[in-house]
């Protein structure tokens, strides 16, 4: 069975194509460049450099590779509004179309948990896409998984450095629970072809259980063998800094992208990476479905022994 993956230079597009070639799938891999098409991570995979943003392209590529899965897994990578309605929405419209026009089966989608309170445009163009497809001809599963172990990554250096790790707040604003690349991708391949997922949205979490930020900074000063030294910002801060700077978003594209970068830092630095009830309000970590076997603490581990 052939499955065809978008995105697969991406973190989790390239792990999603090594687990379906793991488990003996034939791989059409879309990227967007030549450089891409020649990741050592894609060898043995069919590559194929198609401009998403052209429809017609997309059909060509899908209708010549006849999958009989097609997974997304791509994303904007700045996250600003043009990007966002050109990547997350546009771009996968145009794959669903390509992937009905040449009779796939399954669409499945990459998505986000933070889509279930949508107060970002990159979140309002996957909810919208996510909308497309459950109308869609085809069968579908959404996937929102929590928080990556790579987005949980970028205080390891600070600490190695013997700086303090950054808080917002007191650290116990937000929580999630780290899902690494290997086993979101093997959750995402467990859905190909699999009935029992057609039709649904599907958060997804790793094996838990749900860590606070100032837990994430505690783990990392252990394993570091230095005492914890924190230093805590106030999430306040990005939301003056995103008022003042929409003052100049009508005239000016530079203010409007600035503005909504510092609106994601202060929804990553407020809203906890979980399921949330829509009757109460909160995210509710029991709810939180929980996979994998890996964790936060062997991934900070290795880094901090690699150095990486
Ligand atoms: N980070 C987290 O903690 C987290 C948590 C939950 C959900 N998610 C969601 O998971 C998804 C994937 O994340 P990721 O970390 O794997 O993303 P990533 O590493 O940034 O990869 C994005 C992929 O999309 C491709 N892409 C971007 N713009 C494109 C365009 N205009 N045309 C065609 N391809 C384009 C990229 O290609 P190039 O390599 O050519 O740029 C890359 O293959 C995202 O939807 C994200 O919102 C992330």
């Amino acid at each position: 069975m052939r499955v065809a993956v978008a995105g697969a230079s991406g973190t989790i597009g390239l792990a999603v194509v090594r687990e379906c070639m793991a488990r003996g799938y034939a791989v059409t891999a879309l990227v967007r460049t030549e450089a891409a098409e020649k990741l050592p991570e894609l060898e043995g995979a069919e590559t194929r450099v198609v401009d998403l943003s052209d429809p017609a392209a997309v059909v060509l590529a899908l209708g010549e590779a006849k999958p009989a899965s097609v997974i997304s897994c791509i994303a904007s990578r700045s996250g600003s509004p043009k990007d966002a309605k050109a990547v997350d929405l546009d771009a996968n419209l145009n794959l669903l179309a390509a992937a009905g026009a040449c009779d796939a089966e399954h669409f499945i989608l990459l998505s986000a948990i933070c889509v279930q309170r949508p107060r970002l445009a990159f979140q309002r163009a996957k909810l919208a896409f996510e909308a497309a497809l459950a109308k869609a001809d085809i069968a579908h599963t959404i996937i929102r998984p929590t928080a990556f172990f790579k987005s949980l990554s970028g205080q390891v250096a600070r600490v190695r450095d013997g700086k303090p790790f950054l808080l917002f707040g007191d650290g116990k604003l937000t929580r999630c629970k780290p899902i690494s690349d290997a086993d979101l991708a093997r959750f995402i391949v467990d859905s190909v072809g699999n009935a029992e997922r057609y039709g649904k949205v599907l958060p997804i979490g790793g094996p838990g259980p749900a860590i606070s930020l100032r837990e994430q900074g505690e783990m990392l000063f252990e394993l570091a063998g230095k005492p914890p030294r924190f230093r805590s910002i106030s999430p306040r801060l990005f939301m003056a800094a995103s008022r003042v700077l929409s003052l100049g978003a009508p005239f000016s594209k530079w203010f409007a992208e600035k503005a909504e970068y510092a609106r994601i830092a202060h929804y990553y630095a407020t809203q906890s990476m979980l399921v949330l009830d829509e009757e109460t309000g909160e995210y509710d970590a029991d709810a939180t479905p929980e996979y994998g076997e890996d964790t936060l603490r062997d991934h900070y581990r290795a880094m901090l022994a690699t150095g990486s």
